[in-house]
C-alpha cells in the first residue's frame, strides 16, 4: 500500500471526463487499496480516481470513519440512476481544493449503481451524508467540482480565497 500525491485545483485533470473501467484486474485493486489509504491519512471521507491522476471512473468513500464507525465504500463505473426530489445544502469539502468549503445543494437522496472490485454490478440507494458524499465524487468522474455548484459571484469569491490560501 502506498499514499499517493493528490492532484491539487487547478490542475487540468480535475476538469475532464473519465473513461469507463475496463477489466478489474489486480492493478484495480492495488489502486483501489492505495486510494482508501491516502483517503483516511488525507484525511477525507471520499477520493475519486482523478484526484489521483487517474483518469478513470471510480472512487472510494467512507462517509462515517470520523465517527468511529467505518463504512468503506468502493463504486467502479458508477451511474446515478435516480435522485430524490428534497433537496439540502451543505459545506462541501474537497482534497483538491484544501482551504475552502462552499455551501453546495444536492438532492439528499441517490440511487447508484455501480460495479463492485469482484467485477458485479449492484445498486444501492443512500441517504443524508452518505448521498451528498457520493454524489460529490461521481461529479469528479465527469469534471466536476465544487466550484461548478456556485453561482459566478459566490464561485469568484472563493476561488480568490483558495488561491489566497495555497500561496
Ligand atoms: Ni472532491
Amino acid at each position: 500500500m502506498s499514499i499517493l500525491p493528490i492532484v491539487m485545483w487547478p490542475d487540468p485533470r480535475l476538469k475532464r471526463v473519465c473513461d469507463e473501467v475496463g477489466v478489474i484486474d489486480g492493478a484495480v485493486a492495488q489502486l483501489v487499496s492505495d486510494m482508501f489509504e491516502t483517503m483516511y491519512a488525507a484525511p477525507g471521507r471520499g477520493l475519486a480516481a482523478p484526484q489521483v491522476g487517474v483518469m478513470q471512473r471510480l472512487f472510494v468513500m467512507d462517509a462515517t470513519w470520523k465517527e468511529g464507525v467505518k463504512s468503506p465504500l468502493v463504486c467502479i463505473n458508477p451511474e446515478i440512476k435516480r435522485l430524490g426530489d428534497e433537496l439540502s445544502t451543505n459545506e462541501e469539502a474537497c482534497l483538491s481544493i484544501e482551504g475552502v468549503a462552499a455551501d453546495v445543494t444536492r438532492p439528499n437522496q441517490v440511487e447508484l449503481t455501480y460495479t463492485d472490485l469482484n467485477g458485479a454490478r449492484a445498486a444501492m440507494l443512500l441517504q443524508g451524508f452518505e448521498a451528498i458524499c457520493a454524489q460529490h465524487e461521481v461529479d469528479h468522474l465527469s469534471g466536476r467540482v465544487i466550484f461548478d455548484h456556485l453561482d459566478d459571484t459566490a464561485r469568484a469569491v472563493l476561488e480568490i480565497e483558495y488561491k489566497a490560501a495555497v500561496v
